[in-house]
């Protein structure tokens, strides 16, 4: 399938090498396993640029391949045509949520914005805590909520038809 006519998921955090590159690369490596490559693409950024063209943390690579997940995204800041090109903006916490509506350019574009934890099948935070001041568990945290995060995300994929009924 021609790219532009993939479903396109951008999740987004404050740094882009914490959260959003682990969810992004959770969720590509769901994806995969669906089989589903040909019909989604994913990819990750950060309202704060500081970061740019970094690998993840150390620390949250590390938690992640403890998982079996590798986490290879370089930091990019999001860009006003991220607006356009993502069909689904998904805001780690309250606060990336309202920086992507201030920086949304118009009221199509604010409908894409969502809270990562709307799609939790067991809620138990109110947003993915950022790891970057805490300790291991923090790590450990933002992997639990995003493993079942993402689950619900496929499920509501699945349901709202954007991959083919076989
Ligand atoms: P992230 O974590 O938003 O999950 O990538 C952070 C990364 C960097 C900083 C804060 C949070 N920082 O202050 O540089």
């Amino acid at each position: 399938m021609e790219d532009s006519k993939k479903y396109k998921i951008l999740f987004v955090c404050l740094g882009n090498i914490c959260r959003s590159p682990t969810a992004h690369g959770m969720m590509e490596h769901l994806i995969d396993r669906k089989g589903w490559s040909d019909f989604i693409e994913i990819d990750s950024a950060g309202t704060y640029g500081g970061h740019q063209g970094e690998l993840p943390d150390h620390r949250m690579r590390a938690h992640a391949r403890r998982r079996g997940l590798e986490l290879t995204h370089r930091s990019r800041p999001v860009r006003p045509s991220d607006f356009e090109s993502f069909d689904l903006i998904i805001a780690m916490d309250d606060r990336n949520y309202s920086d992507l509506r201030d920086m949304a350019p118009d009221l199509e574009s604010e409908q894409k914005i969502r809270r990562m934890v709307e799609y939790s099948i067991h809620p138990t935070y109110d947003y993915i805590p950022d790891p970057y001041y805490s300790g291991s568990d923090g790590f450990e945290l933002v992997l639990d909520l995003l493993e079942d995060a993402c689950e619900g995300l496929l499920n509501q994929l699945s349901a709202t038809n954007v991959v083919p009924v076989r």
